[in-house]
């Protein structure tokens, strides 16, 4: 888009000359007689420079000139004076005017000062884009709520990794925020703009998960009547997570491989090769180097996803944040549920630093909700504190209660307790303890991994 110049100059024969010279330099002109009119015109439009005479009709130019400044987006002004009036000059530039040439203008001169006040215009312009980006990118990454030591290292890598084109691994127990770390990677990096896909490499059974990575053509296998782009194309030009990558199969490792590599791929059924521009972030809470040893996972792989390699503490190791993620949970939870509970009382503080967090982040989270749903007042007593710990669902439990839900339990917690009970009563048979729930097979193996029950009950994955 060429520059817009607005000329104030009464002088007709003065206008036009200039307007032939800056539409032979390629800027786009605009014209104003008096000072009066220039006003309007900056009020309505902005311009990129404004070339004003300092002798005008009713008000002056110099006159002008902090009045077309007040008025929001405009270029520098640079004045045009009388041959011999510097001292004007000065004091316009004393008001705020950038620079000066005077008339009869040399057209070398005027060129020169032109283009220097445009360009500083541009790197103006710059210079406010880039610090909203830093104020933005600063707000990110404020959504990892965290000041110990160890999550200040986190922020900072996060910050480092991100604008780069590296593949990276997430590791972290379960719970310490692997998920939001990933999406904090992506919107840091320069594919914002482009799509964020996930999928989690433990909720999809093994023979699905190439289709659904890689896609199928028409008639791949039965029931493929058309053809479906698999997450890496949909990915193509932004970011890929693969979550729970641990639960990868083996077989379909190889063909990862190959696209960290060569970003290629065929869908399924299909023989053309398929090259996609995404950027692969894995995460796993398990420990892929055991994994590599027992031959479960691809060495290879493990080396080309670690480029990037981001360790995501457990809440145990940070208790320090337990002040920091209070206060940012309860404002979340009050907005949630109506309640305005602000507070943690001592007691209860003190209950909350002794506990281990085996379930990090999340379990804190839950916690605090079961807590605040049982609070009288404003401020969370150690009782209270010390009942939502009772209330939590064990797993040797459940069983025991039956399905008895009480009050103050969340939805998961609930969710959690429903199939563990089922699967108890059905002596681990899935099929079962599926229909009794009235969930088709698969979705109940999603929800088994989702509150890993399988880590705790000697439940696998159904056979297809
Ligand atoms: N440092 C943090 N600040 C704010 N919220 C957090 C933080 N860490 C985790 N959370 C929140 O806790 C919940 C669990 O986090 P997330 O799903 O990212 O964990 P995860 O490491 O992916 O767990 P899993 O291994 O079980 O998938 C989310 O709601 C997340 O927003
Ligand atoms: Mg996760």
């Amino acid at each position: 888009m060429p520059e817009r110049i607005l000329v104030v100059d009464d002088d007709p024969g003065m206008q036009a000359a200039l307007q032939e010279v800056l539409a032979k330099r390629g800027y786009e002109g605009d014209s104003a007689f008096s000072a009066e009119e220039a006003l309007e015109k900056t009020a309505a439009n902005s311009y990129d420079l404004i070339l004003l005479d300092v002798k005008l009709p009713g008000i002056s130019g110099l006159e002008a000139i902090p009045r077309i400044m007040s008025q929001g987006d405009q270029g520098d002004i640079i004045m045009m004076t009388a041959h011999g009036s510097r001292e004007m000059a000065l004091e316009a530039i004393g008001k705020g005017a950038y620079d000066f040439f005077t008339k009869p203008f040399n057209l070398q001169e005027m060129d020169i000062v032109i283009k220097r006040a445009i360009e500083r215009r541009r790197l103006k312009g710059e210079v406010e884009r880039l610090k909203s980006r830093l104020c933005k990118e600063a707000g990110l990454i404020e959504k990892i709520i965290g000041a110990s030591r160890c999550m200040k290292q986190l922020k900072g890598m996060i910050q480092r990794i991100a604008p780069l084109e590296t593949t990276v691994l997430i590791t972290g127990e379960s719970g310490t925020g692997k998920e939001l770390v990933a999406d904090l990677i992506h919107s840091l990096s320069p594919r914002v703009s482009g799509p964020f896909i996930k999928i989690n490499c433990a909720s999809i059974p093994e023979n699905l998960l190439e289709s659904e990575l890689c896609g199928h053509e028409r008639g791949a296998f039965t029931g493929a009547v058309s053809m479906k782009e698999g997450k890496f194309e949909l990915a193509h030009k932004g970011t890929i997570l693969m979550d729970e990558i641990g639960e990868m199969p083996f077989t379909l490792q190889a063909k990862l491989l190959r696209l960290v590599e060569q970003k290629q791929f065929e869908r399924l059924g299909g023989k053309k090769a398929i090259s996609v521009d995404v950027r692969i972030i894995a995460a796993t809470n398990q420990d892929l180097t055991s994994l590599i040893k027992e031959k479960r996972f691809r060495e290879d792989l493990y080396y080309r996803l670690n480029v990037g390699a981001i360790y995501v503490p457990p809440l145990r190791e940070r208790k320090d944040d337990l002040p920091l993620l209070i206060d940012h949970f309860l404002r979340e939870i009050n907005v949630k549920l109506g309640t305005n509970v602000t507070a943690v009382s001592r007691e209860g503080m003190e209950l909350l630093l002794n506990h281990d967090w085996p379930g990090n982040v999340r379990e804190f989270a839950n916690l605090l909700e079961r807590a605040v749903i049982h609070c009288s007042g404003r401020t969370l007593s150690g009782e209270e504190v010390s009942m939502a710990f009772q209330r939590a669902p064990r797993i040797e439990e459940a069983s025991a209660r039956e399905t008895a839900i009480s009050l103050g339990e969340t939805l998961d917690e609930i969710e959690k307790t429903l199939i563990i009970t089922a699967l108890r009563k059905n002596k681990g048979k899935q099929s079962d303890a599926a229909r009794s729930l009235g969930l088709n097979p698969k979705n109940l193996w999603k929800k088994i991994r989702k509150h890993h029950i399988e880590k705790v009950m000697e439940v696998d994955e159904p056979e297809e």
